[in-house]
């Protein structure tokens, strides 16, 4: 482990001492110390009833004296023509590497060549976008088309340089069917506009995994001065409801890690099959519907996506191996945001959720298993298998243990310090080690750390007896409602009056493996929780439902697997229910009428639990 450790940081440092030095990406065709890209003009034409985009990408390159090619990746892309800013044609190959990687596009650069202009289409399949028919939108007139770029799927939608090492600033025009509204990570309109034509400015300079765009039937609705969402009109309502504490949420982020460097903050209310929670692109969160619970319940969400503007959008993992810079420092600053505007209790629930989460993640990939560290080796692989809850709660757990070290107000000095450090830089976990022991364990006399901050970053296990930091255990009442009901107790003597989402997700867990299953149906009963309308509460006990086939919530359980897409949900579920012949077969049924409503992010998922 220290060998690895030592091993990473020379070579960053030999790295480091080069200007412009890029790390090299496994995932990435580009070969950024030849060339790179500086600025992209986006020229896209959506076609919703060929189902493809039609594009023209022009990119302003920047190349050493040496570079003979440019190379772009791209998958299932059709090339039409690449010249350069004279109208030259340029001669171009598209290499096959894989099936996830897609094509090498290598074009010849002659001398002269300042500006690369790639006319193309998208191709079948396109793994980034979703292409939502009216029948699967909640106002069933018009479709919805949306990407969902990361981690490597930018190329299957534009040809690009799509590192997260390498950066650029954008403009584009997009033209969609005249009722309906483009948005994208960049300056966003508000209003549709008769022509079907918009025009966007990114000024901020961004990697290719934060390009995104929709365009379906929108509106917009403010919330606070820099911030509102978009959605569809029947949603609307709901959706300004729901996250009315958005602006609050800003000013948090920004009284702790310092100011927000990206105009405006919005919010994109998706349509029920995206297939995650959210996703942070720039200026304009994608979110899933699923969190409008009514009650303000899971908005924990959007304080995750925001926190990803200091976190992942301004200092960015340079390579998918560094995933946990993105996540495990979001989900800190998250939990900050979190304690500061709900309190210290109930973000304690979350983090409590999220170790157990952890614990079985770790316990299921097996001893020494390499996805059980924070630094990922991911060579050879698709970087989607090994994104597990591991990058979002060991970084939080590691990140929370050092915070214990020196106190909440240090510690948020040193993020705001290493945020302003690396602004608009895409870094590899060296560089915050190295960074750390400056301005962190040396200054605050915390040296004795070093040695379990490389155990979570470079061991598979997490360290012996690190420990907890809850005032108090954060589901006591749960927890003692347990006993009560193990003790024998009647269901309508229990107190669950107050109970939050966690709570009842807490005691959907732990059900599980008690004698309680057997009072599976008395519970549903007393509780009502087949018919929850709770999207977390509703996961959590459809699959214990499948896990002990109680068929009582299985009509729920199928619609809710019909409608919703979101990968988080489905996984568990659909698990469950292949452990037995019977319910594999249910579940497959299930699967191939549901199929179409999924991103094919979660149809890949489900169908590798599926396969034979
Ligand atoms: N950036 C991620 C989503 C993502 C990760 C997409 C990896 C593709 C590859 C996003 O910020 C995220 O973490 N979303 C979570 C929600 C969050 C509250 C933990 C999700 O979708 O569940
Ligand atoms: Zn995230």
């Amino acid at each position: 482990m220290m060998r690895l450790f030592s091993l990473h940081v020379l070579l960053f440092l030999a790295a480091s001492t080069r200007t412009n030095a890029y790390v090299s990406d496994p995932h990435s065709a580009a070969k950024p110390d030849e060339a790179v890209v500086t600025h992209l003009n986006l020229d896209l034409v959506i076609d919703f009833s060929l189902q493809k985009i039609i594009g023209t990408a022009t990119w302003e390159i920047k190349k050493s004296a040496h570079a003979k090619q440019i190379h772009f990746d791209a998958n299932g892309l059709l090339i039409r023509e690449i010249t350069d800013q004279s109208g030259q044609k340029l001669y171009y190959e598209l290499k096959p590497r894989n099936e996830y990687l897609g094509d090498d596009l290598s074009i010849d650069l002659p001398e002269s060549v300042k500006r690369i202009t790639i006319r193309y289409e998208t191709g079948k399949n396109a793994y980034a976008l979703q292409w939502v028919t009216p029948q699967q939108t909640s106002g069933k007139q018009l479709p919805f088309l949306y990407t969902q770029s990361q981690s490597i799927a930018a190329r299957t939608w534009l040809p690009c340089k799509d590192s997260p090492g390498i950066r650029y600033t954008y403009d584009a025009t997009v033209t969609v069917p005249k009722e309906m509204l483009v948005v994208m990570s960049a300056e966003n309109p508000t209003q549709k506009n008769p022509s079907g034509t918009y025009k966007f400015r990114m000024r901020q300079s961004i990697p290719a995994y934060l390009m995104a765009l929709a365009a379906g039937d929108l509106v917009f609705e403010a919330i606070g001065k820099r911030t509102g969402i978009y959605a569809e009109p029947s949603t609307i309502k709901s959706a300004v409801y729901e996250f009315a504490d958005m602006e609050k949420m800003l000013l948090t982020a920004e009284k702790l890690f310092g100011p927000y460097r990206w105009g405006r903050y919005d919010v994109l209310v998706m349509p029920p099959s995206f297939p995650f929670g959210g996703m942070e692109n720039p200026r304009i969160t994608f979110a899933t519907p699923t969190v409008i619970a009514g009650d303000r319940s899971l908005v924990s969400l959007i304080a995750h996506e925001l926190a990803h503007s200091w976190s992942g959008n301004l200092v960015t993992n340079a390579t998918w191996n560094d995933f946990w810079l993105n996540e495990g420092f979001t989900v800190y600053l998250e939990r900050r945001i979190v304690a500061e505007l709900y309190g210290q209790a109930f973000m304690e629930m979350e983090a409590y959720l999220g170790l157990n989460d952890l614990k079985e993640t770790i316990s299921e990939l097996g001893p020494n298993h390499p996805d059980s560290q924070l630094k990922l080796r991911l060579d050879g692989r698709n970087p989607e298998d090994a994104m597990t809850d591991v990058a979002y709660e060991k970084g939080f757990n590691l990140l929370t243990r050092l915070r214990l070290q020196v106190g909440n107000k240090k510690f948020d000095r040193f993020l705001e310090k290493y945020f302003n450090h690396f602004a608009f830089q895409s870094i590899v976990t060296e560089q915050f080690i190295l960074f750390m022991n400056d301005q962190l364990l040396n200054k605050y006399d915390i040296g004795y750390m070093r040695s379990e901050v490389d155990h979570w970053i470079y061991a598979p296990d997490l360290p012996k007896d690190y420990e907890l930091f809850y005032a108090e255990p954060p589901f006591k009442k749960v927890d003692e409602a347990v006993i009560q009901l193990l003790t024998g107790d009647n269901l309508n003597r229990l107190n669950t009056k107050n109970w939050s989402t966690y709570e009842w997700v807490h005691f959907i867990n732990r059900l599980d493996t008690t004698p309680l299953l057997i009072r599976i149906p008395e519970i549903d009963n007393v509780f009502k929780l087949t018919q929850s309308g709770n999207c977390e509460i509703q996961s959590a006990w459809y699959e214990l439902a499948a896990k002990y086939q109680y068929k009582e919530a299985y009509g729920n359980m199928e619609n809710f697997l019909l409608r919703v897409g979101r990968r988080k949900y489905l996984r568990p579920i659909y698990k469950q229910l292949a452990q037995t012949p019977s319910g594999k077969e249910l579940a497959i049924r299930i699967f191939n009428e549901a199929r179409d409503n999924y991103h094919p992010v979660s149809q890949r998922a489900i169908e590798e639990i599926l396969k034979p």
